[in-house]
């Protein structure tokens, strides 16, 4: 349901410190977490996600480890307040592999356009904004610059303007209804192209969903106090704002920080082809001093 991504280079960042207590920012179905469990027998993670479902399966797929784990249903960028309910001041590393699971993108969430479901893309379904709001209530202004900047979005005030247009007829209720509406915005020659023309209108609603860029800059900045000397900081990004939200973080801290990746680790042309969606993965860690 997922392949995790990087899943050998991540790790071995992670536990190059020989390190006892980890943080796995991003549990999802539990793919990281098992592998740092398998390869370091005393290890212990603290997993964290925000999304229900993908706690469950985590559970089911880390039975074998039990009592070496606790998972917390959690937003990241709380990590201390977790870190304070497991009565833990200090951890051996963080690891993040951000954006969505395959899991949450072939399920009925509204989080892709290949699947016709309510416009909804809450990886936390206790949040109270969705994909509706956002397409149904923000002011044209206020889209067209989500899907600029989180989209990068060349046809970003047209396709703002359509969609405002077309909600004055009726709401806009589905996937389906969405990406058609945007597709129709591009020149027919764009239309059929390798990519959807819908990608990054999709990509930017669920960040703006998510807070996703908020959320990383700060959960960034948390690990910093929580971090041992030389505990390891590993974050997987998948798209070039957040990696730069990465890449300056660990900028602003090279006091506090030793970067062990001078340029960012990408998957292999292996990885990529047995599982596509590795294929915009980018991979930074840093030591703390
Ligand atoms: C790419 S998946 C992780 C997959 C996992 N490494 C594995 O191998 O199974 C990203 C996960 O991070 C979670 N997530 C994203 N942003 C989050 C946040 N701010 N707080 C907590 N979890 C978050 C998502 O719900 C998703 O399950």
């Amino acid at each position: 349901m997922h392949i995790p991504v990087l899943l050998v280079e991540s790790t071995e960042f992670l536990l190059g410190n020989g390190g006892r207590l980890y943080v796995d920012c991003t549990l999802g179905l539990g793919g990281h977490t098992k592998r740092i469990l398998e390869k370091n027998s005393r290890a212990y993670v603290i997993g964290i996600d925000r999304d229900e479902s993908a706690i469950e399966l985590a559970k089911e797929n880390l039975k074998e480890f039990e009592g070496r784990f606790s998972i917390y249903k959690a937003n990241f960028k709380d990590l201390d307040i977790v870190l304070r309910e497991e009565g833990v001041e200090k951890v051996d590393g963080f690891l993040f592999d951000l954006g969505v699971s395959m899991y949450q993108l072939k399920s009925e969430r509204g989080f892709s356009f290949q699947i016709d479901a309510p416009l909804d893309m809450r990886m936390d379904r206790e949040q109270k904004l969705t994909a509706y709001k956002v397409v149904n209530e923000y002011p044209e202004r206020e889209l067209a610059r989500i899907l600029w900047e989180y989209g990068e979005e060349k046809l970003s005030r047209k396709i703002a303007r359509a969609i405002v247009q077309r909600r004055k007829e009726k709401p806009i209720e589905t996937t389906k209804e969405l990406a058609q509406l945007v597709a129709s915005v591009f020149p027919p020659r764009l239309r059929h192209g390798r990519i959807h023309p819908a990608t990054r209108t999709f990509q930017a609603i669920r960040i703006e969903v998510n807070k996703e860029l908020e959320n990383l800059e700060s959960a960034l900045e948390k690990t910093v106090k929580h971090l041992n000397p030389k505990g390891r900081l590993v974050v997987i990004s998948f798209h070039s704002l957040e990696d730069r939200i990465v890449k300056n973080f660990f900028r602003r801290h090279a006091e506090k920080f030793l970067l062990l990746t001078k340029k960012p680790v990408t998957p292999s042309e292996e990885e990529i082809r047995m599982n596509p969606a590795a294929r915009s993965a980018k991979l930074r860690a840093g030591e703390r001093r």
